[in-house]
């Protein structure tokens, strides 16, 4: 395949080195388009040696070639690693100041930018602003990873990792097959995490940042399917980063539970995946609780389970239920063991397994799945950037629509 590799002005240009070297190794034809900026931190040299091809930032270089339209027009795929700030801003705004920008409006093949900044900048509202924009375009902007920055400064901003940046680009292309098989199905989404008010400024909440629910309502939507995503206390850009989806926000689990069962009415697949609190303070005082000296003992009353009323009262009978199971795995048992258990205990048709704590899961970039089935077999499994993992859980769902219509069909009746 021919890839365009853009290289934005950021200190993790050195990984994209090592993603040319994947690439390349995969035997993909890979033309590297640095910024002026960029060769500040890897110099030509090195492009043109690993890439085999001659390296130009500028449009005015290679002119009689027109390089600054061919190159993007002939690509079969973009990707850009790392994507600054000012190139996100620049790419948001349509310019075409040098190569990179040019190739960008010139390309009509699916582009992937990875974003690496600090993390002041890509929590600005600008650089949100700019994502967005690219989003609605159809841009595939991965989620940075969070962790150490340069300097000592830590948090989201970090370039994924090479391989994950491989694999959600190669997925760009690899996925045409499964481009548009979830047209016509309606599909809720759950994501983020619940807070159980304590009083008007205190909860009780959990880590779940929304994105690998985020992911799974963007890939579904991708495929086809009318989207609702109920999202729980989620952060704009995360919600952004869903694309073209209804959004209904919400704080308690109670106002969860209420979004999904009114939306479930209609839908054919509803996707549990926020993490919903189990138990909430039994009062929520009305003004500000006063520190006393005493300290309080908090009393708590379970929440309804929303994924096992889905599965024994379902708003629309027949739909499909699909819930997820955040595991850390104990003495009692490892992660899969916990998620057998809970796959059999709640019943939903498939129930998507994820190892969380040390830095796996919660907030994180990338995911790693075992989806089950309600006996507790494995159905698939999927490791890589939650966009990646979001259309591997869909693969999972779609087997199942299709096995369910095949056995209606089979027993004589016709599948609704
Ligand atoms: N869930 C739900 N309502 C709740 C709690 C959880 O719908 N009140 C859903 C989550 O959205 C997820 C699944 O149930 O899809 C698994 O949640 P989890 O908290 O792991 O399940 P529990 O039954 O609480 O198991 P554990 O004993 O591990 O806490």
């Amino acid at each position: 395949m021919r890839i365009v590799l853009g290289v934005a002005g950021g200190i993790a240009a050195y990984k994209a080195v090592l993603l040319l070297r994947l690439l390349r190794e995969q035997g993909h034809e890979v033309r590297v388009v640095p910024t002026r900026a960029a060769l500040e931190f890897v110099g030509r040299a090195t492009w043109e040696a690993l890439s085999g091809q001659p390296v130009t930032t500028e449009v005015f270089e290679d002119v009689d070639r027109v390089a600054h339209v061919a190159i993007g027009k002939q690509a079969e795929l973009v990707v850009v690693a790392p994507a600054t700030a000012d190139l996100l801003a620049r790419a948001a705004g349509g310019h075409a100041d040098d190569l990179l920008t040019a190739t960008l409006l010139t390309a009509r093949c699916p582009v992937l930018l990875a974003p690496a900044m600090h993390t002041e900048m890509w929590e600005h509202p600008a650089t949100v602003a700019n994502v967005a924009t690219l989003r609605a375009r159809g841009v595939h902007v991965l989620d940075p990873a969070s962790g150490r920055l340069t300097g000592a400064d830590t948090g989201p901003g970090r370039l994924p990792e090479p391989e994950a940046i491989a694999a959600a680009a190669l997925a760009l292309v690899g996925g045409d097959d499964r481009t548009r098989d979830l047209t016509g199905v309606r599909v809720v989404v759950s994501a983020g995490g619940t807070r159980e008010p304590l009083d008007p400024v205190r909860f009780l909440g959990n880590r779940s940042s929304g994105r690998q629910g985020a992911a799974l309502a963007r890939a579904a939507a991708e495929r086809g399917a009318q989207v609702t995503l109920v999202a729980a206390n989620v952060a704009p850009d995360v919600v952004a980063g869903a694309g073209d989806v209804a959004v209904v926000p919400v704080e308690t689990g109670e106002e969860l539970r209420h979004a999904v069962r009114s939306g479930a009415k209609d839908a054919d697949v509803v996707v549990m995946a926020a993490a919903v609190a189990d138990y909430r303070p039994e009062t929520v005082a009305g003004s500000k609780l006063k520190k006393t000296g005493d300290a309080p003992v908090l009393r708590l009353v379970e929440t309804v389970d929303v994924l096992r009323e889905l599965v024994t009262d379902p708003p629309r009978p027949g739909q499909t239920v699909v819930g997820f199971a955040a595991e850390t795995g104990d003495a009692a048992g490892g992660v899969l063991d916990h998620g057998r258990a809970k796959a059999r205990r709640k019943g939903a048709d498939l129930l998507v397994v994820n190892a969380v704590g040390g830095g796996r899961g919660f907030g994180a970039a990338t995911n790693e799945v075992t989806v089950l089935d309600r006996d507790g077999e494995v159905v698939a499994t999927a490791a890589g950037p939650k966009q990646e993992v979001a259309h591997a859980v869909w693969d999972a769902v779609r087997a199942h629509l299709d096995a369910r219509a095949d056995g209606a069909a089979g027993a004589g009746t016709l599948p609704s």
